[in-house]
């Protein structure tokens, strides 16, 4: 384990066998679709990369997107788009994958500017939720896991762009954010 995480709460074995059960409940959803799968960079990176093997779709195409809500431990509300699609999503199904929903108000933001485009549908699967964190009223059509209100990192998930690289998923220790 990294020397700066308290304890493990996702192992690499438990994400990927949560992407195999999302991937085929998202395949039996989309079949018949052609789904754009958008990844919010960078925390999403690592749970598209993984999720993607286990969708089995012929025509699925994916694209990144770059907000910013978040600096250090706690939430701004204000979200602002860094790097917005490299291609129209109108009239398409856009499926948006998140690393974790905390207050909402990312996600909320992000879904607004995805129906402007005139996508035929916005669903949302996060790897993780924080439901005790919740400031608006929003949650993910496929879910990961639920975990209680503590600062995770690892798979994707940073603290000042730290940490992103771990297989799993664990509790940074206190003392290096306090
Ligand atoms: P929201 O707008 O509050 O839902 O913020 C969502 C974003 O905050 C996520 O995409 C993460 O980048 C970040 N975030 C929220 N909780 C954590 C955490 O426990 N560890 C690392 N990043 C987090």
């Amino acid at each position: 384990m990294h020397k700066d995480f308290s304890k493990i709460i996702l192992t690499n074995e438990q994400i990927v066998q949560k992407c195999k059960e999302l991937g085929k409940l998202i395949t039996n959803d989309y079949k018949d679709k052609s789904p754009v799968i958008v990844s919010l960079l960078k925390g999403a990176v690592p749970f598209m990369a993984e999720l993607i093997k286990h969708i089995d779709i012929d025509d699925l195409e994916l694209d990144f997107m770059d907000v910013s809500s978040y600096s250090g431990t706690s939430s701004t509300r204000e979200v602002k788009v860094l790097q917005d699609l490299r291609r129209s999503v109108e009239g398409r199904h856009v499926l948006l994958v998140e690393d974790i929903v905390d207050t909402g108000h990312t996600l909320v933001k992000v879904i607004e500017l995805i129906k402007d485009k005139k996508a035929e549908s916005v669903k949302i699967v996060s790897l993780l939720n924080k439901e005790d964190r919740r400031e608006v009223d929003i949650h993910a059509d496929y879910l990961g896991f639920e975990i209680p209100n503590e600062f995770v990192v690892g798979f994707g998930l940073d603290y000042n762009e730290k940490y992103r690289h771990t297989s799993y998923i664990g509790v940074l220790k206190e003392e290096i954010y306090k």
